[in-house]
């Protein structure tokens, strides 16, 4: 059977396990109707027994360092040492031109120059593409996924910078902000097991529903919480639905861009999950962004996409 958490028997030894309905059973998913596979995969990943994709401990552990103000950047080095594989992705990526394409041979100089909560950004940006952006039968749609996130990143943190939201809090809210569509995938991959599931359009809706709770979920199990993993839920919502919303409205607002901008999350040849105009437009005012702003971001994201594509 398909296992997204091939490493997950700790969680498989959870006293809740088998309780809960982890799972969607093949018959009631192909009989449901979207809004009640909606529900039945949000009670799914709300199980005591779900265990989201397993990420590496060392990108936990990078994870907790970045979000203490105490940590020594050669803790987080050394910590990243562990995994030299993981290490490797994360230098490259570091060296890459959309940072400035200066070589960094050492993981001291790439975490002296991007800072702990850089590092840990790029050390998500790399499990996350390995371990959750991936799954059978529906590779298409998640390596749009895998696309649209980091552009959404790269784009929320210039978004950042123009007003007083944290750069790295949104870098790592934009990476994240569609991981709720692949734990939902996961969950309806596990009930097919080895069989092949239809169209991905046939659970579409409900997927899409539910994805940024879904999401909400998954940051938690990872230790990923605070406005982190509201922005993960509510990057469709309007802003101001009593959160502290700005990291949010970046979210929604870099979304927005790079879907614009042709780094979009696709299905066939359709561009989905967009946010609604006012929504965008709503979130730009919340952020203090006015028509200029706009204009500049636009510009700075078309050429970070050509960066990211060198
Ligand atoms: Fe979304």
């Amino acid at each position: 059977m398909y296992n997204p958490n091939p490493g997950a028997s700790a969680a498989r030894r959870h006293p809740g396990y088998g309780k809960g309905q982890h799972t969607i059973d093949l018959g009631t998913l192909l009989r449901a109707d979207p809004e009640t596979l909606s529900t039945r995969i949000v009670a799914a990943v709300r199980s005591p027994g779900y265990a989201p994709p397993l990420l590496p401990d060392v990108a936990l552990e990078v994870n907790r360092l970045a979000q203490s103000p105490d940590t020594d950047f050669r803790q987080v080095a050394a910590a990243l040492s562990r995994e030299p594989m993981l290490a490797g992705q994360v230098l490259q990526i570091a060296s890459s031109p959309a940072y400035g394409g200066r070589k960094m041979a050492t993981l001291d100089d790439a975490v002296g120059r991007l800072g702990t909560n850089g590092i840990r950004n790029l050390v998500m940006q790399v499990v996350l593409d390995l371990r959750v952006f991936r799954a059978p039968h529906f590779s298409d749609l998640l390596k749009s996924v895998r696309g649209h996130a980091v552009a959404t990143a790269h784009v929320a943190h210039a978004v950042a910078r123009r007003t007083s939201v944290d750069p790295n809090q949104a870098f790592l809210a934009g990476l994240m902000h569609e991981v709720g569509i692949a734990g939902a995938v996961h969950v309806i991959v596990e009930a097919f097991g080895r069989r092949t599931p239809p169209d991905v359009r046939q659970f579409w809706s409900s997927i899409s529903d539910v994805h940024g709770e879904v999401g909400g979920v998954m940051a938690a199990h990872w230790g990923i919480a605070g406005r982190v993993a509201l922005a993960i839920e509510g990057h469709h919502d309007r802003p101001n639905k009593g959160q502290p919303a700005l990291l949010t409205s970046a979210v929604t607002v870099a979304c927005h861009i790079a879907s614009q901008l042709g780094r979009g999350m696709r299905l066939g040849d359709d561009v989905v999950d967009r946010s609604p105009v006012d929504v965008v437009r709503a979130a730009g005012v919340h952020l203090g962004l006015n028509a200029d702003a706009m204009r500049a971001l636009f510009a700075e994201a078309g050429a970070l996409f050509e960066l990211l594509d060198d």
